[in-house]
């Protein structure tokens, strides 16, 4: 069953969202505070990854569509954090929206949406989100999703190679118990 809400539903793959989700990916914008995706199979192996993260575990980062239109928006969801880190096991938000939909709060509502299914179905204690410290517009998504910096587990991701600027990220935590102050979805 795909999420939904308001405005957006968060469903599986199709092969049809592999152009619209590389055009995004090949956006320098939208990829300035993400590892880079090039060149298209690399695009291909991140979609078939969310599959097969699917398929392991019932979430993913989902591809988002618009209600209105069918429009590809951009991929939000859940993700197991695949390596230690002093903040694992945990279950990660994360979003990309494609730049025509920027400053619309599709980025908030999708990941109220993928939240909410991670408390609620999932059962999970806590989702943590992370980022570099300069991105603005991503911590003000956690910002608004009520998640709260805790400075003290800020992290240099081991994925990314000492020297490398992406390397130091902010950690942002939401337990169930503090909840979510935006607005429920209409379905799901
Ligand atoms: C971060 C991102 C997902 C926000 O998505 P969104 O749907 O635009 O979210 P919102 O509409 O709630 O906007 C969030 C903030 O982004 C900024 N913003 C929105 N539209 C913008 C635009 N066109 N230009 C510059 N900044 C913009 C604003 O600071 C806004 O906060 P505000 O609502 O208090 O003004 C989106 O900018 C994006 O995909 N960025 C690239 C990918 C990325 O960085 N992902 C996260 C990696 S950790």
């Amino acid at each position: 069953m795909p999420i939904q809400s308001e405005r957006l539903i968060l469903r599986r793959w199709e092969d049809a969202d592999r152009q619209p989700f590389a055009e995004m990916s090949s956006d320098p914008r939208v990829m300035e505070y993400l590892s880079p995706l090039t060149p298209r199979s690399a695009c291909d192996a991140w979609i078939d990854r969310q599959l097969a993260h699917l398929a392991a575990h019932g979430f993913c980062f989902w591809a988002v569509e618009s209600k209105g239109d069918g429009a590809f928006v951009g991929a939000v969801g859940l993700l197991r954090v695949s390596y230690d880190a002093p903040f694992t096991p945990a279950v990660e938000v994360g979003w990309r929206i494609a730049r025509t939909f920027w400053g619309l709060g599709y980025a908030p509502e999708a990941a109220a949406a993928a939240i909410r299914f991670g408390f609620d179905a999932l059962q999970l204690p806590e989702i943590v989100a992370f980022t570099v410290p300069g991105s603005r517009k991503s911590r003000r998504v956690m910002a608004k999703l009520r998640m709260l910096h805790d400075a003290s587990g800020d992290f240099d991701h081991p994925r990314i190679p000492e020297g490398y600027p992406l390397r130091h990220q902010v950690l942002y935590r939401l337990t169930r118990d503090r909840g979510l102050s935006v607005a429920a979805p209409s379905g799901a």
